[in-house]
């Protein structure tokens, strides 16, 4: 039988997934049609979706079995009121590599002090500063989830000292895991460069608030690539402004994009980027994509599926 998939995206997602979506589906031996409008929305099966695209009402959608999340976040979708279907976010291994990438870069510049040498082309030879090794710095990861963990191996495998701290225990080969409010407390203690790979649900926000900051050791490195509401910016900025934190390089901010005015961006222990640390890559994300319709049609349990009371 033929299925019909929606894809609600913003129109220029469309010329990315087009064709390896196309290719995807006929890969995973899925019969499928895939539609940017649909006049009958009770016609759809599948919808591909994220946000600022054509639907906010999921209402009319009445044959849906599942709706697949283009990003890895859901917080912009799940807790619409109209969506009563099965929601399943992102794991993308492009998504994934690009993550770790981006924060090995990130923390290994914190780590090695390379501002020191970058910004300062001046004639002066500054050889007296030598990093630690990495087995002797400690490196938190707030997260580990598909991309805190990739985080974590990647880190551990260059040698750093790895922390991490997620809702439930883990437990991950080389990386020491730690749960619940005493975790977290241990790890923020322990981190000289901290990593927020955390969803944004009601129970994550300002989860780096001014108590928590006051527990990283003096001068900490934070490094956000999770969600801007994670961090209480006031608390940042006054524990940045004394140097109890001794840099942040933030991705991810309250307001995208971050208003020119904002005091982060002229601050001198603040690195913004503009929300890049990592993309869904269309071609392996068009696989999973393929994969969750394709064990729909077959009656297998979706892939990543979200709860919807913890909202991630
Ligand atoms: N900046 C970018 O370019 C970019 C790109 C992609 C994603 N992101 C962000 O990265 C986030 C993480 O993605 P992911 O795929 O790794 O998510 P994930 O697989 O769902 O992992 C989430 C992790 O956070 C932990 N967690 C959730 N709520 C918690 C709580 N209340 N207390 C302690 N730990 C908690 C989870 O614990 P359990 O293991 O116990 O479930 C899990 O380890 C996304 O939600 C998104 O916000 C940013």
């Amino acid at each position: 039988m033929t299925v019909t998939v929606l894809f609600a995206a913003p129109p220029p997602r469309w010329d990315q997934y087009r064709a390896p979506l196309t290719e995807a589906l006929a890969e995973a031996g899925v019969d499928a049609r895939l539609v940017t409008e649909a006049p009958d929305p009770s016609a759809v099966d599948y919808m591909v979706f994220a946000p600022s695209g054509p639907v906010s009402d999921f209402t009319p959608f009445t044959r849906l079995k599942l709706v697949q999340n283009l990003w890895a976040g859901v917080e912009t979708i799940v807790d619409n009121p109209t969506l009563t279907q099965p929601l399943a976010r992102m794991v993308d291994d492009g998504l994934t590599e690009g993550m770790v990438e981006w924060v090995t870069g990130h923390v290994l510049r914190h780590h090695l002090g390379m501002d020191l040498h970058i910004l300062n082309q001046d004639g002066v030879w500054r050889n007296d500063i030598v990093p630690p090794l990495a087995r002797d710095r400690q490196v938190g990861i707030l997260g580990l989830g598909a991309l805190g963990t990739a985080c974590a191996r990647a880190l551990a495998a260059l040698n750093f000292r790895v922390t991490g701290w997620s809702r439930r225990p883990r437990d991950i080969p080389g990386i020491a895991c730690r749960s619940g409010e005493d975790g977290l407390a241990e790890v923020l203690a322990a981190s000289g460069i901290l990593v927020l790979l955390l969803p944004l649900t009601p129970a994550t926000e300002n989860t780096l608030d001014a108590r928590r900051l006051a527990l990283l050791p003096g001068g900490a490195v934070i490094v956000n690539p999770g969600r801007g509401p994670l961090i209480d910016d006031e608390a940042l900025l006054a524990a940045l402004d004394t140097g109890a934190v001794g840099h942040a390089t933030l991705d991810v901010f309250r307001e995208e994009p971050l208003p020119p005015a904002h005091p982060f961006w002229a601050h001198p222990r603040v690195t913004v980027t503009p929300h890049i640390a990592s993309e869904t890559r269309p071609r392996s994300a068009a696989r999973v994509v393929a994969e969750n319709i394709r064990r729909g049609e077959a009656g297998a349990p979706f892939l990543h599926l979200v709860d919807r009371t913890l909202g991630y």
